[in-house]
Parts: structure tokens; sequence; C-alpha cells
């Protein structure tokens, strides 16, 4: 068995059952470690911080030094994408990120594959540290690479700002089909590259972050989430046929068994509002399931956070299963309490 396959986590994603599953939280990194805002102070901006190797690469590892978990997840920003193509890109103080919405031809013409590659390389040198880092001192980690899923993305670059539905993203996929083909099309091949780039550097397994799949009807979900994400694991698949892709089609519900019957994904993730032992009947046994403890109950804490995930323990024995949040760590997350969810998922 080659060394990597030995990582719980790359086990898991192959298709075995562990019991005590691996575990490690999305958004691990951040707002809610001490060490996290010290190089985030030290960086100024957030973007800075994701494209300066040393920076990032540091704060990929401090979660896995801290709590020992079984990932580390690269250190960067779904957003970074459509910064490498040219739209501006923003992150306001208590705003979160801002981009000069797409809503027309000019605009999606201006944006430029081209340049994506070389804005995009100190994020490949990332991975290149954070994975001989993970070699010589947590050899057991598995260290994974993203982006987000061309829908989420656009949802970004046409509306302009987070909202809570995307109204203008959802208006032009009806008003101007061709326009918004056009995009997912240009995001769909620069993720297959970002992504290979990730895998070159040495990441284990890559992730798709479909934040927002959970907003679309049925058949724009199809054309918009499936199709998108097919192609691009498709692509991953045939240069790297081994290499594990987690799914994350948040909110998707009942088109959950749907997306996982059509993407060649080794796991998907599940949000909070899923039931844990009805994703754990509704999903392929080889597919592995990651999530979904709700992000407030690590927050809480004590007895709420132990029967919840006494509950998805349950739900999830015997079956191939990653320990996960349903969503990222809040900014207002103790630490104890994290490190207290690592010792509870570790005594199975
Ligand atoms: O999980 C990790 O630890 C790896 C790093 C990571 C970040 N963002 C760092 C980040 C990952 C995987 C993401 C993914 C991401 N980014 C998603 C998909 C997952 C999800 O949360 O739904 C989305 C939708 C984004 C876009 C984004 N980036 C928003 C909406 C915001 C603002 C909200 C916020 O928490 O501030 C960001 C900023 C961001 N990305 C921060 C971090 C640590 C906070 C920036 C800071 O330090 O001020």
């Amino acid at each position: 068995m080659p060394r990597e396959i030995r990582k719980p986590l790359l086990r898991v994603l192959h298709g075995e059952s562990l019991w005590p599953p691996p575990i490690w939280l999305m958004r691990q990194a951040g707002r809610y470690l001490p060490e996290y805002r010290a190089i985030r102070a030290q960086a100024g901006d957030f973007i800075t911080l994701c494209t300066t190797p040393a920076l990032a690469s540091e704060v990929t590892l401090q979660p896995v030094r801290r709590f020992g978990f079984d990932a580390a997840i690269l250190f960067s920003d779904i957003l970074l994408l459509p910064w490498a193509l040219g739209q501006g890109l923003e992150y306001r103080e208590n705003e979160g990120p801002v981009l000069p919405p797409l809503r027309d031809a000019t605009a999606l013409e201006m944006l430029d594959p081209q340049r994506a590659p070389a804005a995009l390389a100190p994020i490949s040198e990332t991975v290149r540290r954070v994975a001989a880092a993970l070699a010589a001192e947590h050899p057991g980690a598995a260290l994974i690479g993203f982006a987000g899923a061309p829908f989420t993305v656009a949802c970004y670059m046409i509306d302009g700002h987070g909202t809570k539905d995307f109204p203008a993203t959802r208006a032009l996929a009806y008003r101007d089909p061709s326009l918004f083909h056009g995009l997912i099309d240009l995001l769909s091949s620069a993720t297959i590259d970002y992504l290979t780039a990730q895998i070159e550097a040495g990441a284990d397994a890559v992730m798709l972050f479909d934040s927002w799949a959970g907003i679309l009807p049925p058949t724009l979900f199809r054309q918009f989430v499936i199709a998108p994400a097919r192609r691009v694991v498709g692509a991953l698949k045939t240069r790297f046929p081994k290499l594990p892709v987690i799914g994350f089609p948040r909110m998707a519900t009942l088109m959950l068994g749907e997306y996982t019957a059509n993407i060649d994904v080794s796991a998907v993730g599940i949000d909070t509002t899923a039931d844990p032992a009805l994703a754990a009947c509704m999903l392929p046994s080889q597919v592995a399931v990651q999530g979904n403890l709700d992000p407030l109950a690590l927050v809480a804490g004590r007895d709420a956070m132990r029967r919840e995930v006494k509950l998805i323990l349950e739900a999830m024995r015997g079956r191939p299963f990653v320990f996960n949040l349903g969503h990222g760590v809040l900014p207002e997350t103790p630490p104890e309490h994290v490190a207290e969810l690592v010792r509870l998922v570790r005594a199975g």
C-alpha cells in the first residue's frame, strides 16, 4: 500500500470504515484561534495572507499542531479564483468579500483565464510547503486542496457580495442562460487547472465547496451544480484516477442522491440540516459521508455538543465516515471546545 493511503482520512476516502473516524473541520484555521489572529494582523489584508506562502502555510498547519486533526486544509479562499481571473476582490471588515458584479457579456469577456495560473502560483507553493511540513511533523495527516464549485463562485461574482439567496445570480440564470453557461464553463476549466496544480504540488485529496447549491430548483441544480462538478471531477479523475474528491453541495437535501450518483466523488459533505441517519442510508455504502455537527453546537460545547456528537456517531458507525461540521467553524468558538470535540470523537 502506498504510504499516503495509510493516512486515516485517505483510507476512509478509499471506502474503508475506520473507527474512531478521522476528524477535521471546515474553517479549522481562522479567527477563533489567537495564533491565526496574530498572523492575520502581520499580513495586513486577507488576500496578502492567502498569497504569501510562508504565512499561508503557517496558518494551514496551526490547527493540526494544536488539535492533532487528521487533515490540514490548504489555507486560501474560494474567491481567489475570480481574483486571479482579473475580477476585482476586496475583503471588508465585518462585511466579507466584495466584487464588482458581473452582469453582462462585456464583464465576462474582461475575465482572463491566461493570467490565472501565474496569479495562483503562490497557492501551489503553499501546498508544497505544507506537504513537506506534514511529512516531517504529522505524517498521518492528509493535505486537502480545494476550490469553490463553479456555481458558488459564480454567485459571488454575479451578486458581488454574500447574500442569503443570491437573487441577481438566479435571475441571470433564467434571463441569459447562454451568458450563465459561458461563465460556468470558464470557471469549470479554470477550476480543473487550479485543482490540477494543487494536486501536482502535493494535495492528497481535493474538496469542491458548493455552499449555495441548495438555493437552486432541480432543473438549474442539474445544469449548474451537477453538470459542472461532473466535468471538473471527471477531468481530475482522468488525470489522477486514485485521487479522492470530496463534494459538498450544501443544503442540496433531496438532490444529494442524484449528485452522488452522477459525480465520481469519494465522499459527500452533508450540512447541518441533513439527518445523518437518513443520509447514511440514502448514500451508496462505498461513498464516505462527511459532516455534520452544527457549528453552533461546537460554540455551546458541554452536554449539547456531546448529545449531537453521539447521534452523528451512532448513525455513521459501520460505514466510511469523516467527522466534520455541517459548515465552517465560527469566530466565537472557544478553542477548548474544539479540543473536547476531538477527544469525544476519538473516544468513538
Ligand atoms: O477551511 C479552512 O480552514 C481553509 C480556508 C478556507 C477559507 N474559506 C478561509 C477564510 C476555505 C476552505 C474557505 C471556503 C469559502 N470561502 C467558502 C466555502 C465554504 C463556506 O464557508 O461556505 C465560501 C463561501 C467563501 C467565501 C468567503 N470567504 C466569505 C463569505 C468570507 C467572509 C465570511 C467570514 O467568515 O469572514 C470569506 C473570508 C474568509 N475565508 C476568512 C477565512 C479564514 C475570514 C477572513 C479573515 O480572517 O478576516
